[in-house]
């Protein structure tokens, strides 16, 4: 399998800059996630590498073989739409089929091959079957066996799940990472959801407004953010503004003591991230490293697995905590006076701003 590297990649439409500056290296055999929100890039990256568009400049290279100026059809990748993209008006086995024959494979082998890939997605009692006579996740295996039959070295796939129900998509997206394992192709996958790409991915790739904002494995994506984007779009986060004097920081008027301050350059605006499972909500004991923020009550909401307990500080700012449903969470009502409380050094700390950097 194939390494992918893209260096310098730009693109625009009009004034419009989709893509500055994309440089990624992308390891043989990974799971590679492109995740961002809405108009990031995403899209236009992956069609960039599959040669549906062509970049402004730069170098896309898969094994050590430049292909930004081969055309798409003679690039070896396999795609997978978000639309299924299947052709209605021949069977499974056709559609599955349709690549080899392209590519003039013999017919013998194109029969073998396609019952293999059948097996590999489960669609072998469905073979004869025409699109319209399949379900939605079974006509995106169809995509995904379409894709894989022709042996790509890499498989491209733009938000393949997010037109299927939720449940679904939960199973089909273990069993897509288990094939991509079993198969070891080196895979791009663009996705909105920031739970579906930690899920899935060796590799997550945060985009905003057409600049990588980070790659790095899914844990370090979460815990250790490069910036503040990154820390509120992947998970959730409570961002707090910090106010300084001297030595003295203060959250909602509230001094805290943070040992990370030290080793920070004071100077322009400070925001303090903590996220919402690492608060405790009225903390019994009187552990030392805890910051203990007073907070009144806005709402308590049961979600199964845990309740959200939404609070507002006294300055005004909203901060939400995540915890498991004991009866005294449950006996909360709104405008109860209660303590948020949090080990100082769950607290990061980052630039204002929107992709303000992380300072500790
Ligand atoms: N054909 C086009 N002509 C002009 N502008 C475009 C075109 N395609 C995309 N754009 C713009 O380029 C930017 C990136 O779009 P892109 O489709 O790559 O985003 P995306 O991250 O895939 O978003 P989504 O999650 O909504 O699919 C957006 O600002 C979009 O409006
Ligand atoms: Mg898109």
């Amino acid at each position: 399998m194939s390494a992918v590297e893209i260096t310098s990649i730009r693109k625009s439409y009009g004034a419009t800059v989709a893509l500055s500056d994309i440089n990624i290296t992308i390891p043989s055999g990974s799971f590679f996630t492109l995740l961002g929100p809405s108009g990031c890039g995403k899209t236009t990256l992956l069609r960039t590498i599959a040669g549906f568009h062509q970049q402004d400049s730069g170098i896309i290279a898969i094994a050590k073989q430049q292909i930004e100026n081969v055309p798409a059809h003679k690039r070896d990748v396999g795609m997978v739409f978000q639309d299924y993209a299947v052709f209605p008006h021949i069977s499974v086995a056709d559609n599955i089929a349709f690549g080899l024959k392209q590519r003039k494979v013999a017919r013998s082998e194109i029969a073998s091959r396609v019952a293999d890939i059948l097996d590999i997605v489960q669609l072998k009692p469905y073979a004869a079957r025409m699109p319209h006579e399949l379900s939605g996740g079974q006509q995106q295996r169809v995509g995904l066996a379409r894709a894989l039959v022709i042996n790509p070295q890499v498989l491209l796939m733009d938000e393949p799940l997010s037109n299927l129900d939720a449940k679904l998509r939960v199973d089909l997206r273990r069993e897509l990472r288990a094939i991509q394992q079993s198969m070891n192709i080196t895979t791009i996958y663009v996705t909105h959801d920031q739970e579906e790409a930690l899920a899935m991915s060796d590799i997550v790739c945060v985009m905003y407004g057409g600049v990588i904002q980070q790659a790095a494995a899914p844990w370090d994506v979460y815990n250790s953010p490069a910036n503040s984007f990154v820390a509120s779009f992947v998970g959730a986060n409570n961002f707090l503004a910090l106010s300084i004097d001297g030595t003295q920081a203060a959250i909602a008027e509230t001094s805290v003591a943070l040992p990370q301050l030290s080793s920070v350059q004071a100077g322009g605006k400070i925001v303090a991230a903590v996220r919402p499972e690492y608060i405790v909500v009225n903390p019994a004991n009187d552990e030392d490293d805890l910051v203990r923020l007073p907070v009144k009550i806005r709402q308590v909401s049961f979600t199964g697995r845990e309740m959200a307990v939404a609070a507002t500080l006294a300055s005004g700012e909203e901060i939400e905590a995540v915890t498991k449903p004991t009866s005294d969470i449950i006996a909360l009502h709104p405008n109860d006076e209660a303590v948020f409380a949090f080990p100082a050094r769950k607290v990061q700390l980052f630039e204002d701003g929107v992709t303000g950097a992380r300072l500790f």
